[in-house]
């Protein structure tokens, strides 16, 4: 198989970053280019006093050990692709807007840009990586691209190598993968760049963690495993839900049915409903998927864990307003954690966005404090949830605390949106003294010790848990 000795990766994101950032560490000898054609985002990934453009626990650590050895940033895209023999394509996915297929099917267009760039300016073969999560046979559309506007004596050979990292915890994941998995046609040359890929990763990797399985199964597996984890996440909310109805408590149930060594007790966590920028996006490019291979059933069976995840959100803001004596106009609400999930700035379908749209259209007051969120991500993102509402109107609405304390203050009523460790240690006391009385408090994350802060004074509903019984 090739030597690799150079990398590119094209994408600079929270995949592209944390993962080259990673073989670069674990790899001395292998020169590792990130590229990007956002200059704002390399400038920040090469900033002095490393404030990377994303936050992730370890990640300033790992980019200290090996920038300017043999980890780079650049946005002289062309020169990367030449000199490297093999290039990661990790850009962005989204879901499609508008055309064929929106709402549902990935936008392929980045991943195709990016294609088209190193036919173009490829001088020598290359082995070509989808990192990017893509739907099953996106790997022959890049073959052919590249195969038709390549040059003499260049070969192209495309591998499958989707990242199963989470955020909030990228660098741990990267470091103790649980598999990485790689995909490739079963040719000679094929099982070749297989080879010559797993040699990089057996760098720290174990071997028998290396999976090696053909093209269309590694494609399929990552929209298999987003599917899958985001209906064990929809299967506990919607148990959350009758929880809700009977006086059972969810804490218990999942606790409960987590021994079963087949169940297992991770991801049970019943919640405001999940967000990030992966799980909706890959089943709703599945269910476009099973639509197309015209298979109608298997679309609604997924499409059915979306709706879910719909109405949990739904379902946590009308407990706040049923349970406000049924309005919160004019009331005040703190918002605690805007961010999809702990320990990530990352924003991409948070709960948090749908459930402040929902207190803005009853005319609430709403402040929200998040520990690593940017400001200006937070305007964004509710000016985008609500398009035909002027942003200084939005502003009116909604203000952004510099502490939890501060968002508390004076607030009717406290929703728990994120669960960032710190919000478990506040000052509950010190809270509940500044804010309007009865003091209410809502737990979307199963973050707090209700018990506590009832004995405290606080009126608190839990997911998963009967508001008129006691907790
Ligand atoms: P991102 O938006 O953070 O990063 C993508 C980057 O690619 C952007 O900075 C963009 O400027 C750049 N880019 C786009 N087209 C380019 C081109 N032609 N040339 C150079 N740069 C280009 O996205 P992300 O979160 O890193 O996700 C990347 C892919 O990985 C997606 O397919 C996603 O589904 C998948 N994925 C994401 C996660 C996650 O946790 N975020 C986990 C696993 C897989
Ligand atoms: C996910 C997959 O876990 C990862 O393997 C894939 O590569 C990308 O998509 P990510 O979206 O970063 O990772 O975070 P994840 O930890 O999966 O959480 C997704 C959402 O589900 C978050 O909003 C989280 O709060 C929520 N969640 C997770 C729950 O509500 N309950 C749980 O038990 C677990």
């Amino acid at each position: 198989p090739t030597k690799v000795t150079k990398i590119c990766c094209i994408g600079a994101g929270y995949v592209g970053g944390p993962t080259c950032a990673v073989i670069a560490l674990k790899c001395p000898h292998i020169k590792v280019t990130i590229v990007d054609l956002n200059k704002a985002r390399i400038d920040a990934w090469n900033s002095p006093d490393f404030k990377l453009p994303i936050y992730e626990p370890g990640l300033e650590d790992v980019v200290r050990k090996a920038r300017g050895r043999n980890l780079f940033f650049s946005t002289d895209v062309d020169k990367a692709i030449q000199e490297a023999e093999l290039i990661f394509v990790s850009v962005n996915t989204p879901t499609k807007k508008s055309g064929v297929g929106a709402g549902f099917a990935a936008d392929l267009n980045y991943v195709e840009l990016a294609t088209r760039n190193i036919a173009n300016v490829a001088t020598s073969s290359k082995i070509v990586v989808e990192k990017s999560t893509v739907p099953c046979r996106t790997a022959e559309s890049m073959r052919t691209i590249l195969e038709a506007n390549s040059k003499p004596n260049c070969r192209f050979d495309i591998l499958s190598n989707p990242e199963f990292l989470a955020e909030g915890t990228a660098i741990q994941d990267l470091f103790k993968p649980d598999r990485v998995l790689i995909g490739s046609l079963q040719t000679p040359e094929g099982i070749s760049a297989c080879e010559a890929l797993a040699e990089v990763y057996a760098n720290w990797v174990p071997k028998e963690r290396v999976l090696t399985v053909g093209l269309w199964s590694s494609e399929l597996s990552k929209l298999a495993a987003n599917a899958m984890l985001a209906q064990r996440i929809s299967s506990v909310n919607a148990l959350s839900a009758i929880c809700e109805a009977t006086g059972a408590n969810i804490d218990e149930v999942a606790h409960a049915i987590g021994y079963d060594t087949r169940i297992g007790p991770k991801f049970l966590k019943a919640s405001v409903g999940f967000g990030g920028s992966c799980f909706q996006k890959d089943i709703l490019n599945l269910v476009y998927l099973s639509e197309s291979c015209h298979l109608p059933e298997v679309a609604a069976y997924w499409r059915q864990v979306v709706e879910m995840n719909e109405y949990q959100k739904r379902r946590f803001s009308k407990r706040v307003v049923d349970t406000l004596f049924n309005t919160i106009t004019g009331k005040r609400i703190a918002v605690l954690g805007f961010a999809f999930k702990a320990d990530t700035g990352d924003t991409r379908e948070s709960a948090a966005i749908t459930l402040i749209k929902d207190f803005l259209s009853e005319r609430a007051f709403v402040k929200v404090f998040d520990p690593q969120v940017q400001h200006d991500q937070i305007w964004m993102d509710l000016q985008e949830a609500s398009p035909l509402v002027p942003l200084d109107h939005i502003k009116k609405h909604v203000s952004i605390s510099g502490s939890a304390l501060e968002a508390c203050k004076n607030a009717d009523a406290i929703v728990i949106a994120t669960e960032w460790k710190e919000f478990k240690e506040l000052d509950w006391e010190e809270i509940y003294k500044t804010m309007n009385k009865p003091a209410f408090l809502f737990d979307g994350r199963l973050l707090v010790d209700a018990a506590k802060l009832t004995k405290i004074g606080f009126k608190v509903t839990t997911i998963g848990r009967p508001s008129a019984l006691p907790v």
